[in-house]
């Protein structure tokens, strides 16, 4: 089968396409013809080794345990372990490899109880496959700030693949969004529901004063002291990306703890967790009309060192996808 392979961490060009060994499943696990995946953030950093830390869970002098990247996917199921009970042969799917990346591959196999779902019915493959990495996470962190009806939330990077779902969802949990990003984005933003927008490039949100229940800073820019600032008594600030740099890592950690001691506000990061029965609610919303993907562009495997170019860049809006099979459903 054909993969997308990177056997140095580097730039783009690292990614090559060969073939490879097609996997065989498990007992327990299923084997996915993938038909749609995603360039998240999660890829290019392990591509590029950023942060260096990656190269403690990866190898220190070239990707030794992941070649594969792709976290998230929507597939076929073409043959299933004998022990599977869930899923059979044929089924369309949605889901997440996770840190055990592999999906950026005509194959994958996962575990029936991994983080899978039968494809909503109203979706692409091309939809389905950028629901999981930005909706778990907005899901995840929402639910630890959490957020309550009425409140007032900020979403900083309100237009990348987190920030597009963080306002959607923060809006089905009742809470009044202000989504904040450039210029170029504000109509989409506004169209996923947003109440207020700021455009960074403009304006600096803090100068409203401190009027917000929560500050949800998907991309790490919008600042302690601004952000702390913006804040109401009780107020949550969750920095869901940050700098990759360790000492201003380091430094936002102290931060935190120190936020979190002196009861200056809550300050809520972590990494994401994401279980079946939370995939099962997004596409809930999903089949209810509720919640909805932004891809930017589309790709082929083929092409998927261009993909990685401009995911790293910074400024995708939603998702950037790529096409393994053309089928529309
Ligand atoms: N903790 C976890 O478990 C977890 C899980 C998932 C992701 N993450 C991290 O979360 C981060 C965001 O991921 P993503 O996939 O949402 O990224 P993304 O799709 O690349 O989106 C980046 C966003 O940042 C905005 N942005 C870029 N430069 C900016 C600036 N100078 N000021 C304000 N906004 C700016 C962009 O908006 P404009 O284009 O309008 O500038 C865009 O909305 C990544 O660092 C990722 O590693 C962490």
């Amino acid at each position: 089968m054909k993969a997308a392979v990177y056997r140095r961490y580097g730039p783009p060009e690292v990614v090559q396409i060969e073939e490879v060994e097609k996997p065989v499943p498990k007992d327990n696990e299923l084997l996915v013809r993938i038909h749609a995946t995603t360039v998240a953030a999660a890829d290019w950093r392990f591509r590029s080794a950023n942060p260096f830390l990656i190269r403690f869970m990866n190898g220190l002098w070239r990707p030794k345990k992941i070649q594969v990247l792709g976290m998230e996917f929507a597939g076929k199921v073409e043959s299933v372990g004998t022990a599977v009970t869930r899923f059979a042969v044929g089924d369309l799917v949605f889901g997440s490899t996770g840190f055990k990346f592999g999906a950026h591959a005509d194959y994958a196999c996962l575990p029936e109880d991994g983080q899978l779902a039968i494809k909503p019915v109203n979706m692409t493959f091309e939809e389905a496959a950028a629901v999981l990495f930005g909706g778990l996470t907005a899901l995840y962190f929402l639910r630890k700030a959490d957020v309550q009806p009425g409140e007032e939330v900020l979403v900083y990077g309100a237009s990348g693949s987190v920030g597009v779902f963080a306002v959607q969802l923060a809006k089905h949990f009742g809470a009044r969004v202000t989504g904040v990003s450039s210029t170029t984005n504000l109509e989409l933003v506004k169209s996923l529901g947003a109440d207020e927008v700021v455009d960074y490039t403009q304006d600096d949100f803090s100068r409203a004063g401190p009027i917000y229940d929560i500050v949800f800073d998907t991309v790490g820019y919008s600042g302690f002291s601004r952000s702390l600032r913006s804040l109401k008594p009780g107020g949550r600030y969750v920095r869901v990306g940050g700098s990759a740099r360790l000492w201003p890592m380091l430094g936002g950690m102290l931060r935190g703890m120190w936020t979190n001691m002196t009861g200056a506000a809550k300050a809520v990061s972590g990494v994401t967790h994401g279980t079946a029965e939370d995939l099962s609610f997004l596409k809930g919303l999903i089949e209810s009309g509720r919640l909805r993907t932004v891809i930017d562009r589309h790709y082929s495997l083929d092409e998927i060192a261009e993909a990685h170019r401009h995911a790293q860049a910074g400024h995708k809006k939603g998702h950037v996808v790529i096409v393994l099979q053309q089928a529309s459903r």
